[in-house]
């Protein structure tokens, strides 16, 4: 059977992680700043991870939502404490898209409206609703353009405030940090002004923390440092460090009753198990500390870096968008192919994006300057300072 064709990929086959490093069949390493796209949160084959993971499968791999799973509650007993989003309720599924998925449905049951807000750049999933927020019109099919979508400027509360006065919009969806648009960050007063207005309207703020949450951006959440309450905050990538998972945290404001949301494989005791293992690795290992220090000393190093075309670095911990003034793909292949390192592309072409292990030391961190450097000086105009 054929595999439906879906990924151009790169001639390369990664079968062992130990880290911040993958090693292919040959056993040439590579060093992993793209975290199989921001997903490894705690390095590749930590041993807490693959304990905790084997000692559940050789008890119980899985059993349905119909029973108590002792699992479920303490990962959320343990994502409340590090997270500080304690008074809020867990919902647990599989993916990041199911994630907002699910987010997008708890806004409209509130309020029984169906518009929704989102932003220039954004990415939200693939699924159906999901997807119908994503700024991509190519990757929608007619059957997902089912409830009218606005896309507004990121930043622009003259706007945000115009069209949520309207009083018909069901919910704002916001990343934490642009990920897929090519890192863009929303500032603390924009978010501030969404709450606000939002809260004014009866509008579900609905804040995707996918790609950005878990510890990536230096706090636990990227919008923490704003004070804002979210109403819905969505979760993946970084959750089970590959296993799949996802959820969301629900305000207490929504009530639950039975039957509103459900999942088969969601919540499932090997999906715990990964879940668990991750926060006890970012809480003993102090993990969301180190991406704010290392992805700080990360930026600085690359904001020194004169004459390679580089017109802008921002970001925030390891969740890092290096821009600049030409297409990056061949300096990206240049980087694996010549340099073993792997880094992430954007929808813009110019970006490329850091997105690291929160483990990574500075021996990583230079590790990859040096790399970095090296294909720099290849570039036809470039001139060290
Ligand atoms: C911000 C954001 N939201 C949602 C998703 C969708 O997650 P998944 O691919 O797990 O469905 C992604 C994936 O890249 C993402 O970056």
């Amino acid at each position: 059977m054929q595999l439906f064709d879906v990924y151009p990929l790169y001639d390369l086959k990664p079968v062992r992680g130990e880290g911040a490093y993958v090693y292919d069949e040959q056993g040439r390493r590579f060093l992993d700043f793209y975290g199989g796209h921001a997903v490894i949160s705690v390095g590749h084959g930590h041993p807490h991870y693959i304990d905790r993971i084997a000692q559940q499968l050789h008890q119980l791999g899985f059993y349905s939502n119909s029973i108590i799973n002792d699992l479920q509650t303490e990962l959320a007993t343990k994502l409340g404490a590090l997270s500080g989003c304690d008074d809020y309720q867990l919902f647990l599924c599989n993916s990041g898209a199911e994630a907002n998925e699910n987010a997008l449905k708890m806004a409209s049951f509130h309020n029984e409206r169906t518009k929704v807000v989102a932003f220039t750049r954004a990415f939200h999933g693939r699924t159906s609703a999901a997807v119908n927020v994503t700024d991509s019109a190519k990757i929608k099919a007619p059957i997902n353009r089912t409830y009218p979508v606005e896309f507004l400027p990121l930043n622009d509360l003259t706007q945000a405030e115009a069209t949520i006065a309207q009083g018909d919009v069901s919910a704002v969806i916001v990343e934490g940090i642009q990920g897929i648009g090519g890192i863009y960050l929303p500032e603390p007063a924009f978010l501030q002004g969404l709450e606000a207005i939002c809260r004014q309207h009866d509008t579900v703020l609905i804040l995707d923390e996918i790609q950005s949450g878990y510890g990536r951006s230096g706090d636990f959440f990227a919008f923490q440092p704003s004070g804002i309450t979210p109403d819905i905050i969505s979760m993946a990538k970084g959750m089970g460090n590959g296993f799949p998972i996802g959820g969301i945290l629900l305000h207490p404001r929504f009530a639950a009753k039975h039957g509103l949301l459900g999942t088969t494989f969601g919540g499932n005791h090997l999906a715990c198990a990964a879940g668990i293992a991750v926060l006890d690795i970012i809480q003993q290992e102090n993990l969301v500390a180190n991406a704010a220090r290392q992805g700080e000393i990360l930026m600085q190093e690359l904001r020194q870096i004169q004459g390679a075309g580089i017109v802008d670095v921002r970001g925030r911990g390891l969740m890092i968008g290096l821009e600049f003034d030409f297409p990056v793909g061949a300096l990206r292949k240049q980087m694996l192919f010549e340099e073993g390192v792997f880094t992430g592309s954007a929808s813009n072409p110019n970006v490329m994006r850091l997105l690291p292990s929160l483990t990574i030391g500075e021996p990583e961190v230079s590790l990859f300057l040096e790399r970095f450097q090296a294909v720099l000086a290849k570039l036809p105009n470039y001139q060290q300072a």
